[in-house]
């Protein structure tokens, strides 16, 4: 599979606006210069980034939604390996083979409690979403355009949604900006557009003259982790989450942080 070449991603302008298409796409850069029409073979990054408009509601939601989803099974992964869920699993298996004296009641057993934990995850997703959803993705022009020091885009690409980021007045930092709700469609991953659209939460946040830019991931978000290190975000914390299954599951979120100060040294 062709995989984007990195490339700087440089070209937003005050308005959020951003054309990416000829910085990712060499082969058109090419075909102006050779004026020769040739037939892409690869998949193309044609896509720009652009402010949130109302009909984006319903792409925004599901793009953020799949997302999301998506993780369910990494993190039901992840309470297998927590040595108390093994623990628990081996002690129902072996009591009721003892007791039993027969293996279809330890497995039948086992396999509901491995039904019962995967439920209690896609519970946990389930319910984060719903919270996004009810929250600041209920009314996205009320939460993030109309407040000050806060914005949504989306990335377009042939006219549809295919990527989504907003940046709100981080809660914990005061004088920092949070991003928030960074998701790419699938079909579009790896192409740059997560990069792209981290950028541009980076460069509102310096027109603001804000001295950093937080962010929060979690454990099974390993795409996301790599992303934001790829960028320049440095891992501040990482805490579980308070919730009791997330307990159980030991899922941890981790708090990144991008300095912007350094950052704009640096550069
Ligand atoms: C994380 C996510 C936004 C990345 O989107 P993307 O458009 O594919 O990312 P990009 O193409 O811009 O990649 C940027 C960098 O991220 C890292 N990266 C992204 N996906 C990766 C993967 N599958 N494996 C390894 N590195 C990866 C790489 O460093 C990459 O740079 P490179 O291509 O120069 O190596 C996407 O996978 C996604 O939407 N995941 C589901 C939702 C989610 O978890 N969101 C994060 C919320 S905090």
């Amino acid at each position: 599979m062709y995989q984007q070449p990195s490339l700087g991603l440089t070209q937003t302008n005050t308005n959020g606006l951003c054309d990416f298409h000829s910085l990712l796409c060499p082969q058109h850069i090419y075909t102006a210069l050779s004026g020769v029409q040739t037939k892409q073979s690869w998949a193309m990054a044609d896509f720009h980034i652009r402010k949130y408009r109302d009909e984006d509601e319903e792409a925004v939601k599901e793009t953020f939604t799949l997302g999301m989803s998506e993780h369910v099974p990494s993190s039901f992964m992840l309470v297998l390996k927590q040595p108390p869920t093994q623990m628990v699993l081996m002690c129902v298996f072996c009591a009721l083979l003892t007791s039993s004296k027969s293996f279809l009641l330890p497995i039948l057993a086992v396999t509901l409690l491995l039904a019962a934990v995967r439920q209690a995850v896609v519970y946990m997703f389930k319910k984060y979403i719903d919270t996004c959803l009810r929250i600041d993705l209920k009314n996205i022009g009320e939460t993030y355009l109309k407040q000050k020091d806060s914005c949504f885009w989306v990335a377009e690409s042939d006219g549809r949604v295919v990527g989504t980021v907003g940046c709100l007045p981080a809660e914990t930092v005061p004088g920092c900006l949070e991003l928030k709700r960074m998701s790419v469609c699938r079909s579009h991953r790896r192409m740059g557009i997560a990069k792209a659209l981290c950028r541009t939460v980076v460069d509102f946040s310096c027109e603001r003259g804000c001295p950093a830019v937080i962010l929060y991931t979690s454990v099974v978000q390993t795409d996301a982790q790599k992303l934001y290190e790829n960028m320049g975000f440095e891992k501040m914390r990482e805490f579980v989450v308070s919730e009791l299954v997330a307990k159980i599951m030991n899922f941890t979120l981790f708090e990144y942080r991008l300095d912007l100060k350094r950052e704009g040294q640096r550069n």
